[in-house]
């Protein structure tokens, strides 16, 4: 009982491949329900996601309300609420440029997608906080916020 026959989970195995006891997937395994996603990072791969991405939302209430809260828990620290650039970080973090301006509302959904995910120049990748759904209705979002003509919820805080 004390010492027990069998290798324990994370103990040194002489008898696999990599000499441990607990084996990793194998090579290219995909979690159930998991979309893998092809893109690295980079701006080469930010303009590819631009030319081959659809969103695959429609811009509905829903998604657009859904996509308001992942704004406000994840960028309007940095971007502000408006998405103006003037987040609370911005009096010691550089001051983003504002998602409402012509660069801006000329990136492509993919593109959006891309930055978010992987990040771009000072901005931190998001891809490990957001999860790919999330991601598509902040772009619709973001364009809400380009074009107050489309309607998203104000009852969210
Ligand atoms: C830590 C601060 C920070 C956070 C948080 C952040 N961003 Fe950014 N974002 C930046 C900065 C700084 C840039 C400019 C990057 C550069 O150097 O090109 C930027 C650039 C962008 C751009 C490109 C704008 C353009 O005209 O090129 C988009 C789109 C964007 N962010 C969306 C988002 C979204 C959506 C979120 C939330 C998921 C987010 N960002 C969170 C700081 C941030």
């Amino acid at each position: 009982m004390v010492s027990s026959v069998p290798y324990d989970s994370f103990a040194p195995n002489p008898n696999t491949p990599d000499g441990k006891t607990l084996l990793g997937p194998a090579k290219g395994t995909v979690p159930r329900g998991f979309k893998p996603l092809h893109l690295a990072s980079g701006p080469e791969e930010a303009a590819r996601a631009g030319r081959e991405l659809k969103n695959p939302y429609p811009a509905s209430p829903e998604v657009l309300a859904r996509g308001q809260v992942a704004f406000q828990r994840y960028c309007t620290p940095c971007h502000g609420s408006g998405g103006l650039g003037d987040g609370l970080v911005t009096a010691r973090f550089p001051m983003p440029p504002s998602l409402l301006g012509e660069h801006a509302k000329g990136l492509p959904d993919g593109q959006i997608f891309h930055i978010i995910t992987h990040g771009q120049g000072l901005m931190p990748a998001h891809g490990s906080q957001v999860a790919p759904e999330d991601r598509w209705k902040l772009v619709h979002y973001i364009r809400t916020l380009q074009n107050p003509a489309r309607t998203a919820r104000k009852d969210v805080p």
